[in-house]
């Protein structure tokens, strides 16, 4: 389907200030992971422009917490994560699927691809998913999670949470992490460095909020997270 002067504003390419680049060499696997040759323009499908669709049914009640996953609660420093998801007018998105993943207290992924020699934690898992209402905001109840050395590489990554957020169609889905303020190891970290705008870099800093926690039991961090495209009408 060939665009209209409409699909075309709605989602335009990307922003070279506030996005990493295709290649970093400190980040290894982008190495091989990158285009080799220069990206061809594709119009937008019907399917990418119209959906998914996403709804409150979509997740189960409690995907947002990654406290309740064991029998007891899981080791760490407990916090409280929210944020709106907006597009480029400020305005809320409303059915957007968020979902945030992340290592638990020692820096260790459950998953088979981390292999390092620190403790899982029987009582994490360390993934959720929130489906944005009318007001565009979401939220995480999880702990703050550890630093983890990159392998064969000499640094570490920051405490940090991944998140995929998919708006009102394909092309405006958003992958990217949240990062801690006040972390030391930003500045050495190759992920977090590769965007080499520092003012598009320190978007990803989470904001924290001593209103934002349950008083004596979390700390709260504010995370709005921008998608491309604007409102319609
Ligand atoms: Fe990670």
């Amino acid at each position: 389907m060939a665009n209209t002067e409409t699909e075309e504003r709605q989602y335009p390419a990307g922003d070279d200030t506030a996005d990493p680049p295709y290649l970093h060499a400190d980040y290894r696997s982008t190495v091989t992971k990158s285009p080799s040759r220069p990206l061809i323009p594709l119009d937008h499908t019907v399917s990418e422009l119209t959906g998914p669709v996403f709804d409150a049914d979509t997740v189960s009640v409690g995907e947002n917490d990654l406290l309740s996953d064991g029998e007891g609660l899981p080791l760490g420093e407990r916090i409280v994560v929210t944020g709106r998801v907006l597009d480029e007018d400020g305005k809320p998105y409303a059915g957007a699927l968020v979902e945030m993943w992340q290592a638990n207290a020692s820096g260790r992924y459950r998953h088979n691809a981390d292999g390092r020699d620190a403790p899982l934690d029987p009582n994490f898992v360390g993934a959720g998913r929130y489906v944005t209402g009318a007001d565009g905001a979401y939220s995480f109840e999880t702990i703050r999670p550890g630093a983890y050395p990159v392998p064969d590489s000499g640094w570490w990554r920051p405490a940090h949470l991944h998140f995929s957020v998919t708006g009102p169609s394909l092309m405006a889905r958003l992958v990217t992490q949240m990062y801690f303020p006040g972390d030391p190891l930003l500045e050495l970290d190759a992920i977090y460095m590769s965007i080499e705008d520092r003012a598009a870099r320190e978007r990803l800093i989470a904001r924290f909020d001593s209103d934002l926690g349950v008083r004596g039991v979390s700390l709260g961090y504010e995370f709005d997270i921008v998608l491309r495209g604007r409102a319609n009408g």
